[in-house]
Parts: structure tokens; C-alpha cells; sequence
């Protein structure tokens, strides 16, 4: 296969700002990312630890097999909202007795692990990664339940958890509740609705309705551990399949649960011993503009990014504003889609359908790397039918059925984010990188939009235009898309799976084809490749 050459200058002044713009938004991401983690902050930790219990985080790290990596999602989920950013919940794949699994844990220090409208979303895209990827589910379960002055905007769309983790079960994956503390109401059914549960001795708490609305509702007296303890779970009511002493106890019998699966993945192994980049991948973020509007050519990060830097470079002398080819990561054939200068002429969106359909022939998973400002606008490109050749890439990407794998590197706007398997497409895994933009349109674009309409409607009703108000309106259009196309606006919105440092790009995409794996990984057959 052919290597890719580095053209990269890392002496140069641009690759030294570039980096230190990177390094910037790295410094950022972190920030927040140590907010996620420390929950609900000191003093609900300190109670937690004092009630003998281990934190999330602890939990997590003994569940996972030693040393093997955790792949986090939606870990800026609720940023800039009024909730903790990570919405009280924390989930991402990581492999539990060799199996590859999708973990959802309740961070009971954020208001009792109780789950507001972001922990839904959250919690319910990670049993969607669960069932289209097939990765076996364990749930850390300890929650308020739900987030009762939110109930509005979760009763209803919170039934879709119980179905998740039915339905997981109709397709064989399996699913474990491992309950550490309260699981009452809603979440009464989590280990109810599992496959297999596990209540801790005087922690649990599995009931319907605690002591006061047992009262209430009929008169009886009642306590916690008749009600719902793991002793009369695993005695009586039979809803314990396994009664652990203690928190490191359950999780011995989680993990002890999944070793007897006797799981299989259905996806074709790598290849073995795959080469790594010829070049270093630390190298990427000199390599980005921290302005989306200065292009940078794509073949430089696969050069760090797959195996051996071989790259199979397809119809290169055509639609060169989208690089597609073939390559592998970490042993798994793929096929890429790279934006270069930002817009999808019809020569790109052809040759990208073209393309897809390839991969589909072949089973092999599509990686999409975003850089674009979308579609060309203009007489001479709509004259030539921009709109049907669009419109056939995003019929390509849609009725693909290879495992798609999404990055947005800079830019995302416009209907290139549909075109290039943005969030709508159903990548079964998406992330960003930090200093990514993605909107409907860059924010000057459509401020200005917004003033040319403004001073049409004023025409067309004969009325006077107001200069001044015209231009603070425009600054302020142009400030809030700005602040809702920044990378952490998206992520807490759930518009992707996470964040991502550049240099990870290999790790991660390594990470998420090993889980797209676990399911059968098969192209769509029917039409065959259409010639554009
Ligand atoms: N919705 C909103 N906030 C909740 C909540 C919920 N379901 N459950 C707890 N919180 C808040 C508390 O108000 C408290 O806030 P504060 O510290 O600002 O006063 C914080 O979370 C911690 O709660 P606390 O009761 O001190 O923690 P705990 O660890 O002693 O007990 C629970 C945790 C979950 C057992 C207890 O809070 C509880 O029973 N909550 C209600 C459970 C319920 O009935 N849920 C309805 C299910 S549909």
C-alpha cells in the first residue's frame, strides 16, 4: 500500500501557534472534564466515604478488567446548563472479564444520583450504542431516581430505559444490575428489567415505594430492609439472583457474571500486529488551524492516525476537495471520508457515494472525518444539480449499513455535517475535537443572513431601516451561534459521544471499531455500485 508523506513543517511559526491554540482548548477540556469527575463535589464525597460506600469512579475501576483502557462518553453531557456537568450519571465502554461492555454508574453524590433530562439522554444513548453495537450492559446502580422538579421533561421519555434493557435482552446481549444503594420506583425496574442483579447486603434498597408512601398509600408500617433489602430480594422475593456481602463483593460477582456469558463477538478479528504511524501522532495538533476558515489537509492526520501511515488513496485526481481511501487502524480495514477544503462540490458528493457504496460491497466500517462548511451554493453549482448530488450522498451514508465512525475535526456546518454521517445518520460512535465548530452555518454567514433578510422585509413593506439596530442585532445573532457552535455547547447537548484529544484520534477510533465489532459488521446489498 502506499505510504503517506508528511509535508508538515514542525519548525514553522504556524505549527508552534496552532499547538499552542490545542493545547489551549486541551487545557479547557480538562478543566471541566475534573468537574464531571469530582460529581457533586466534597462534602457529598466525604458523606459518601464516610457511609462506607466507594465512589462511581472506584466502582468503575474495580469492575474493569486490570489495565485495560475505558473508552468515556458524554462526559461534558450538561455543560453550561443548570446540572453538573456529567449529569450525575457516567457511562463508556471498557472491558469487564475479557468482554467488551457498555457501563452506565450512577454518581450518587450529584443530588442522590437522582437523573435529570441530560442523565436521560445520556443513559439512553448509551443502551442505543448497547443494542447496535451489541455490547453487553452493566449497570452501578444507586439513584434518587428521578430528578422530581424535572419530571416534565423525563416521565414520559424515561419509559424508553425500561424498553432499552427489554429489548437488550430479546436480542441475547446481555444485562447486569450490580445495586449498591437506592433503586427505588423507576429504578426499581433496572434490576428488575436486567438479566441478572446484584444486591448489596443493608445498601440495597429495590422497592416500588419506600416506608413513607407505603404509609401513606395504605397505612402500613413498614423499614427499608423488608421492603426492599438484598436479604429478603435474595430470600423472598427472588428479584436478587446474587446476594453480595459487600460493594467489592458485588462487583466480584459482576464480573464473575459476564466471565460465564460465554461471549462471542460477531465481527471479523484484526489482523495481527498492525504497524503503528510513521508519524508521531502528538504531531496533529500543530497541525490544526484554531480557525475552521484555514484548511489543512486531512492525508497529515492519517498519517498519524493508520497503520503504517498506508493510505490507498481512492480517485485522488477528482473531487479533491474530499479525500477518500482505504487504509487500517489497529488492524481493522476501513474506508475514510476526509473533508480538505471544506466544500462538498458535486464532484465530492459523488465521488463520496460512489465510495460508500465500495465499502458496502466489501463490509468494511466507514470513518468520517469532518472539516466542512457544506454544500457549494450559487447559480452555477445549482444549475449543475448540487441539491441531486447531495442528496445522493446523503442517501448513500443513510442506507449504508457498515459501522460508521464520525470525528469532527474543525468544522461541521451545514448539510455537510448530514452528508459526512453527522449525528442524524446514526454513526454508531461520534466525537469532536475541542476546538470543533459545528451549525447550521458559520455564525458571521448567518448573522449577515439574518440583517440582508431584515432589510429586504423593511423594503418590501416600505419601511425604514435602522442602521444601529441592525448592527447590534447582527453582533448579538453572531455571539450566540458562536457560543452554541463551540465544541462543549454540542457535547453537552449529547450531539456527539464525547471529546476527544487529537493525539487519542488513533487510540479512540482503535477503541470503537474493536467495539463495532461485537456486532456483524456487513454492507447493505440490493443496487450494486452506481457509476456517477
Ligand atoms: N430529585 C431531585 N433531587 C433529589 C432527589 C430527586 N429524586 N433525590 C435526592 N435529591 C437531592 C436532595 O434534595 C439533596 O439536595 P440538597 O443536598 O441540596 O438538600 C441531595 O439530592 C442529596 O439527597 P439526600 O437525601 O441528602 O441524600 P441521601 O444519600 O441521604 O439519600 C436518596 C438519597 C435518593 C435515598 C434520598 O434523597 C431520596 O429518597 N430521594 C427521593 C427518592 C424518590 O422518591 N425518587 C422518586 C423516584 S421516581
Amino acid at each position: 500500500m502506499p505510504v503517506l508523506k508528511s509535508l508538515l513543517d514542525t519548525s514553522s511559526q504556524a505549527y508552534a501557534s496552532n499547538r499552542a491554540a490545542q493545547l489551549a482548548a486541551l487545557d479547557q477540556l480538562d478543566e471541566q472534564l475534573a468537574k464531571a469527575v469530582a460529581g457533586g463535589g466534597e462534602r457529598y464525597a466525604q458523606r459518601h466515604r464516610e457511609r462506607g460506600k466507594l465512589p462511581v469512579r472506584e466502582r468503575l475501576e474495580l469492575l474493569l478488567d486490570p489495565d485495560s483502557p475505558f473508552l468515556e462518553l458524554s462526559a461534558l453531557a450538561a455543560w453550561g446548563t443548570e446540572f453538573t456537568v456529567g449529569a450525575s450519571v457516567l457511562t463508556g465502554i471498557g472491558v469487564v472479564s475479557g468482554v467488551e461492555c457498555v457501563v452506565i454508574g450512577h454518581d450518587p453524590t450529584v443530588r442522590g444520583g437522582a437523573m435529570n433530562p441530560f442523565s436521560l439522554r445520556k443513559t439512553l444513548r448509551a443502551l442505543e450504542i448497547a443494542r447496535t453495537n451489541r455490547l453487553p450492559v452493566i449497570n452501578l446502580v444507586e439513584s434518587g431516581g428521578a430528578d422530581l422538579p424535572t419530571q416534565a421533561d423525563l416521565f414520559v421519555p424515561a419509559g424508553r430505559i425500561f424498553h432499552e434493557l427489554t429489548e437488550l435482552s430479546s436480542l441475547a446481549i446481555p444485562t447486569v444490575a450490580l445495586v449498591f444503594g437506592n433503586s427505588t420506583a423507576g429504578g426499581a425496574y433496572v434490576p428488575g428489567m436486567c438479566d441478572y442483579a446484584v444486591l448489596v447486603d443493608r445498601r440495597a434498597k429495590v422497592f416500588l415505594g419506600g416506608p413513607p408512601l407505603v404509609k401513606m398509600a395504605t397505612g402500613e408500617e413498614s423499614d427499608d430492609e423488608s421492603l426492599g433489602g438484598a436479604e429478603m430480594h435474595s430470600r423472598v422475593s427472588g428479584l436478587s439472583d446474587y446476594f453480595a456481602a459487600d460493594e467489592r463483593d458485588a462487583i466480584r460477582l459482576g464480573r464473575a457474571i459476564m466471565a460465564r456469558t460465554n461471549w462471542r463477538k460477531l465481527g471479523p478479528a484484526p489482523a495481527p500486529d498492525p504497524e503503528p504511524p510513521r508519524y508521531d501522532p502528538d504531531e496533529i495538533l500543530g497541525l490544526v488551524p484554531p480557525d475552521p476558515k484555514v484548511p489543512f489537509d486531512p492525508r497529515e492526520v492519517l498519517a498519524r492516525t493508520v497503520d503504517g501511515s498506508d493510505f490507498d488513496e481512492y480517485k485522488p485526481l477528482y473531487g479533491t476537495s474530499l479525500v477518500t481511501g482505504w487504509a487500517s487502524v489497529h488492524g481493522y480495514p476501513v474506508g475514510v471520508l476526509a473533508n480538505h477544503r471544506g466544500v462538498l462540490f458535486s464532484e465530492e458528493a459523488k465521488k463520496a457515494t460512489e465510495f460508500i457504496l465500495l465499502a458496502n460491497q466489501t463490509d468494511t466500517p466507514l470513518v468520517f472525518l469532518q472539516n466542512t462548511t457544506g454544500y457549494m451554493v450559487g447559480k452555477d453549482y445549482e444549475q449543475g444539480g448540487i441539491v441531486k448530488d447531495g442528496a445522493k450522498m446523503i442517501n448513500a451514508v443513510t442506507n449504508s449499513a457498515v459501522p460508521h465512525l464520525t470525528i469532527n475535526m474543525a468544522s461541521s456546518f451545514g448539510a455537510g455535517n448530514y452528508g459526512m454521517s453527522g449525528r442524524a445518520f446514526d454513526p454508531r460512535l461520534m466525537f469532536a475535537w475541542p476546538g470543533a465548530k459545528l451549525a447550521v452555518m458559520g455564525a458571521a454567514q448567518l448573522a449577515g443572513v439574518m440583517s440582508i433578510v431584515g432589510r429586504a422585509s423593511a423594503t418590501a413593506q416600505g419601511r425604514p431601516f435602522d442602521e444601529d439596530a441592525d448592527r447590534a442585532r447582527t453582533a448579538a445573532i453572531e455571539a450566540q451561534i458562536e457560543a452554541e457552535s463551540h465544541a462543549f455547547f454540542v457535547t453537552a447537548r449529547l450531539y456527539d459521544d464525547g471529546i476527544v484529544d487529537p493525539r487519542d484520534t488513533r487510540t479512540v477510533l482503535g477503541m470503537s471499531l474493536s467495539a463495532v465489532h461485537s456486532q456483524r459488521v456487513a454492507g447493505r446489498r440490493g443496487f450494486g455500485v452506481f457509476r456517477m
